[in-house]
């Protein structure tokens, strides 16, 4: 136990040096790291496709041939969202922004956690929740400015149909968010991954494109993933609420010389 710590906390200092000596490093975030915030993930354990099928509630087709069905689940995210907070995690990459070591965030997550936390430059690769888009004039309202009693939520002003400013399956990646995260990713010497399967694409891509251009990985995952093998340098085992804090820590360290 004792070996295994000692290992696991320079694998840690070796990461924070790794960070503090890249002229760029990003994260590519991924529903574990909201998972302290009480937000559920998508896959495995106690995650919401387990309760769900994706291909009924989450794909645009289905979102567009029945509405309803497809609102009556996105209501239930949309409240736990409201409720959650940024956690240790989200607030430790907010410290990295501040220190000058993370220069952005690309996220597959819809909570908007990371803004709320501090984070200035956050490329949003599947939506935010908190935002409805009319399907017919593409107006944008805060979800909270739209009642869910009776669903689905039509467009106050030109009565389309409202959906959450989400990446439902089968729907593109907005062409903006596309064209930064790849930007990000051709420029960033570290990539730190947290909390995310890597199972769906584009996103699940992103960190192979970062290591083909010389980037150096760092995972963060209480499990491995497809990515711990095929792309990973630095697999950091454990909580991103656990470990995100000690690597922010490492890195004032650094800072403070
Ligand atoms: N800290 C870090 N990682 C965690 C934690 C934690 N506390 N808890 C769980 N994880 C890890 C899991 O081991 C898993 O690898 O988070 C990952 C969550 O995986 P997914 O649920 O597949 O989430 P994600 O990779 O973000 O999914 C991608 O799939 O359904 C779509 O659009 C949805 O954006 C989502 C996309």
């Amino acid at each position: 136990m004792f070996w295994l710590n000692k290992e696991e906390e320079q694998n840690r200092k070796d990461a924070a040096k790794r960070i503090a000596s890249a002229k760029k490093t990003i994260a590519l975030t991924g529903a574990g790291i909201s998972v302290a915030s009480n937000i559920m993930p998508f896959r495995g354990k106690g995650g919401l496709w387990e309760k769900y099928d994706p291909e009924e509630v989450a794909e645009i087709n289905s979102f567009l041939k029945n509405p309803a069905k497809s609102w009556a689940f996105l209501k239930e995210m949309q409240k736990v969202v409201e409720k959650a907070r940024p956690n240790p995690a989200h607030i430790s990459l907010a410290k990295m922004e501040e220190l000058g070591y993370l220069a952005s965030i690309i996220t597959q997550n819809v909570d908007g956690l990371h803004q709320e936390a501090g984070n200035k430059v956050v490329i949003e690769f599947h939506g935010n929740t908190r935002r409805l888009v009319c399907l017919e004039c593409r107006k944008l309202y805060p979800s909270e400015d739209i009642s869910l009693d009776a669903l689905p939520p039509y467009c106050p002003s030109c009565g389309g149909l409202l959906k959450p400013d989400v990446v439902l399956f089968g729907e593109p990646i907005p062409g903006a968010a596309l064209m930064q995260a790849r930007l990000e990713v051709q420029q960033c010497e570290v990539m730190l991954i947290v909390g995310t399967s890597g199972l769906v694409e584009p996103a699940a891509s992103l960190p192979s494109a970062a290591k083909r251009n010389g980037a150096f990985i760092v995972e963060i995952n209480p499990e491995r993933t497809v990515l711990t093998a095929t792309v990973a340098n630095i697999f950091l085992q454990g909580r991103a609420e656990e470990i995100l804090p000690l690597l922010a820590d490492e890195l004032s360290a650094i800072k403070e010389g």
